[in-house]
């Protein structure tokens, strides 16, 4: 089955054609994201009025470019000859929430659009289940040619945990099977994609946070700072983030400013705040892991992008004799992207008729 993914939640416009079969990994056939992020850089955070508008600019574009990509040549996406049968894909799928809701229209109204005159089904996606949903999508460069005889099957097992770690979310969930999920604990304040992204802008580093922290961790000392790492010891399975944030912000005060630092200094501080949250993301993790006997452990979101996180929990898993695999996307696949949300789809698909789909920014897990 080949699906046709569209996300647009929040600065990315993404789509994507995905090539799927039960019990085997999804393979890409492409995955096109553009980005108004260079605009945001300039204000150091996303400004929604402003993505809504770039995104309505590029979403067709894009569109375009992942179907020529998937196929070799160009479509014109107003043709409604597609609708015949020999158009070579069997669904729509596209994230309904949570976001932002002029984002969210962006991509909403134009698969609905598309669904009705190509008649074809279109699935709403929770975007926080496409996340998970990278991790069913293989690592492995296939070539058009090998697709119809790629069934390796090297996805997560059930039961597992999810991390989830993006910008706007941190939650842990478990997962019994496909579409038997059961949300165990999230953040009470800021995500940790979030906290970063803050930080970030305290060290006056620029916009998002996460990757330049990230580089810049690794010349720093973990140890040089001790920041809080606040409920890492509670029996629930919540997260807060908010406290390292003023942390942060007291030590810069406390030097005046951040001009006055060493750049070595700077590292250190990226590097104490990047342990101080992998400390406790993993805590939680491997608690809720044990807890529920799991077979599989899956990062995702923009944060999973982080490779000193993913190291991390490989060498805990090993530390506390997890028979757990640990699963991350391929980085492409942490941010935001349209391959995950039609990956979701396939895995739970459900179709909804066009007249009953509508954007939720609120959306959760039930
Ligand atoms: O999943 P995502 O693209 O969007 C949301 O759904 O929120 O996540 C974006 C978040 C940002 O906060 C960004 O700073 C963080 O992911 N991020 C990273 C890295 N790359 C992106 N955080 C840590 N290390 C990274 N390499
Ligand atoms: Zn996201």
């Amino acid at each position: 089955m080949k699906i046709l993914g569209i996300e647009t939640s929040c600065d990315e416009t993404s789509a994507a054609i995905i090539e799927a079969k039960e019990n085997a990994n999804v393979t890409l056939l492409s995955n096109i994201v553009a980005s108004s992020l260079s605009l945001h850089a300039k204000t150091g955070g996303i400004i929604p009025e402003v993505a809504a508008r770039e995104q309505i600019k590029y979403i067709i574009p894009v569109i375009q470019q992942a179907l020529k990509e998937a196929y070799g040549f160009p479509f014109d996406t107003i043709d409604t000859s597609l609708a015949s049968d020999t158009f070579p894909i069997d669904a729509i799928a596209v994230t309904v929430g949570p976001g932002l809701i002029g984002s969210l229209l962006v991509g909403v109204e134009t698969a609905k659009t598309l669904a009705y005159v190509w008649k074809k089904p279109l699935i709403p996606v929770n975007h926080l289940l496409g996340h998970i949903y990278a991790n069913w999508i293989t690592k492995k460069k296939v070539s058009k040619e090998e697709i119809k005889a790629f069934d390796t099957f090297d996805t997560p097992r059930f039961p597992c945990i999810a991390l989830i770690v993006s910008g706007g979310h941190t939650d842990l969930v478990l997962m019994n099977n496909h579409g038997n999920i059961k949300w165990l604990g999230g953040t009470r304040d800021d995500a940790a994609g979030e906290a970063l992204d803050k930080i970030g802008r305290l060290l006056n580093l620029p916009y998002p946070g996460g990757p330049i922290i990230e580089q810049l961790a690794q010349k720093g000392n973990p140890k040089a700072f001790h920041f809080p790492r606040p409920i890492i010891g509670s029996d629930d399975f919540d997260f807060s983030f908010s406290g390292l944030k003023t942390a942060v912000l007291r030590e810069v005060k406390k030097n005046g400013s951040t001009m006055n630092y060493e750049p070595l200094t700077i590292n250190n501080l990226c590097a104490s705040v990047q342990q101080a949250i992998t400390d406790v993301l993993i805590k939680k993790t491997i608690k809720a892991a044990q807890k529920y006997n799991v077979k599989s452990i899956l990062l995702c979101g923009g944060v999973a992008a982080n490779q000193a996180l993913k190291k991390a929990f490989e060498l805990n898993a090993r530390r506390h004799n997890l028979n757990a695999e640990i699963f991350v996307p391929q980085k492409s696949l942490c941010t935001d992207n349209a391959a995950m949300i039609a990956s979701a789809a396939f895995y739970n698909y459900k179709e909804v008729s066009v007249f009953e789909v509508t954007a939720n920014p609120e959306l959760y897990f039930d």
